[in-house]
């Protein structure tokens, strides 16, 4: 297989069509003049059911495998406002699958509403058997996933588990390798960066991995939801061995071609940082865009910051990814009312 391209062997897996086509892409005019860039957004919260978001791209590739498999139930696991859980849910209902979600609880002393409404009142709604997970590794996590998967068989019923920890290949990865060749061929022009947000990785990995292949001059640069950057870096580097292996070439990518940056990460997942407040305040008002507390706005806040420590030049073609989240937004209003208080 190795004679063949990496593109052909992504191609060669199977995948379950999720979205309805590409995603759209649009100039933000007034942010543009204000930061001195030239900068655009990639629509990816409509991507998919239920709100949308880039994970939708992500299952394209594992509800395959699980159909392939002949799975009638996909388990899943994830944070308690997680927008890959809801997804789940939404895509598993449209295809007649039982959903299984384990919710993770990662964030110390949420408020009443994170446990009620977002997205765990949508995966209510979704039809999903929603589980609960005192935090702990992500190993953890998916070991109690496989345990109550062995269950499930020995109930007669053919789960199929995505883990996140590091079991399964990441295919997750492959969706965002297309998105390159989207983003590619819907340009005019070649972006200098594109800005996303790198949790589990697979979307920053799958756009490096992608950018590397179809426009090597663009850099992507991952800002931190989840972890601080030197954690999210051996992390990013665990899954490229993974990634090589899966498309079968074992050189591809390395640590080199991995751009990380953590300035609005703090005080941690699923918390409002000032800097990531701003982002969302700034990107309301002058675009009318709806970014999420957690994950789009910590990744929007690393284009101002990158400005300003002088690692994107003025005048540069920027590429921002809306990744979604908008389903949990109304499960942090506590903090973000905070945040438009002081
Ligand atoms: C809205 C949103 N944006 C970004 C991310 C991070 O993406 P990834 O997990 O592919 O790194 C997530 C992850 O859950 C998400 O829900």
């Amino acid at each position: 297989m190795r004679n063949t391209s990496i593109e052909d062997n992504i191609a060669n897996l199977t995948r379950q069509g999720i979205l309805d086509g590409p995603t759209r892409i649009k100039r933000l005019n007034q942010l543009s003049e204000r930061m001195g860039i030239d900068l655009w957004i990639k629509r990816d919260d409509e991507a998919g059911p239920s709100f949308g978001g880039n994970k939708s791209r992500q299952l394209e590739y594992y509800f395959g495998a699980a159909i392939a498999q002949g799975a009638d139930t996909i388990l899943v696991t994830g944070a308690v406002q997680s927008n890959f859980v809801r997804l789940t849910a939404a895509i598993a209902a449209s295809l007649n699958i039982k959903a299984v979600v384990q919710l993770e609880e990662r964030v110390e002393n949420p408020e009443p509403q994170y446990y009620e409404t977002g997205n765990v009142l949508l995966n209510q709604l979704l039809g999903a058997e929603i589980r609960y997970f005192k935090d702990g590794n992500s190993e953890d996590a998916d070991a109690a996933l496989y345990a109550y998967a062995d269950q499930l068989q020995q109930q007669g019923r053919r789960p199929y588990v995505i883990a996140l920890s590091g079991k399964t290949p990441p295919l997750g990865a492959c969706g965002y390798f297309q998105c390159a060749k989207e983003i590619v061929e819907q340009s005019e022009q070649a972006f200098d960066h594109i800005i996303v947000g790198t949790g589990s990785g697979a979307s920053h990995l799958g756009l490096t991995a992608g950018m590397k292949y179809y426009c090597p001059t663009t850099k992507v640069i991952g800002s931190c939801v989840r972890r601080p950057k030197s954690e999210q870096r051996q992390r990013l580097n665990r899954m490229a061995q993974q990634f090589n292996h899966l498309v079968d070439h074992p050189n591809y990518l390395n640590d080199a071609d991995f751009h990380i940056w953590d300035g609005a990460f703090s005080p941690g997942y699923g918390k409002l940082s000032d800097k990531a407040g701003d982002a969302l305040n700034m990107m309301a008002r002058k675009e009318g865009f709806i970014l999420d507390p957690v994950y789009t706005a910590k990744s929007f806040a690393a284009i101002p910051g990158l400005l300003t420590e002088g690692l994107i030049p003025s005048g540069s073609r920027v590429l921002f990814i809306h990744t979604g989240g908008l389903g949990a937004f109304f499960a942090y209003q506590k903090d973000l009312l905070a945040y438009f208080k002081a």
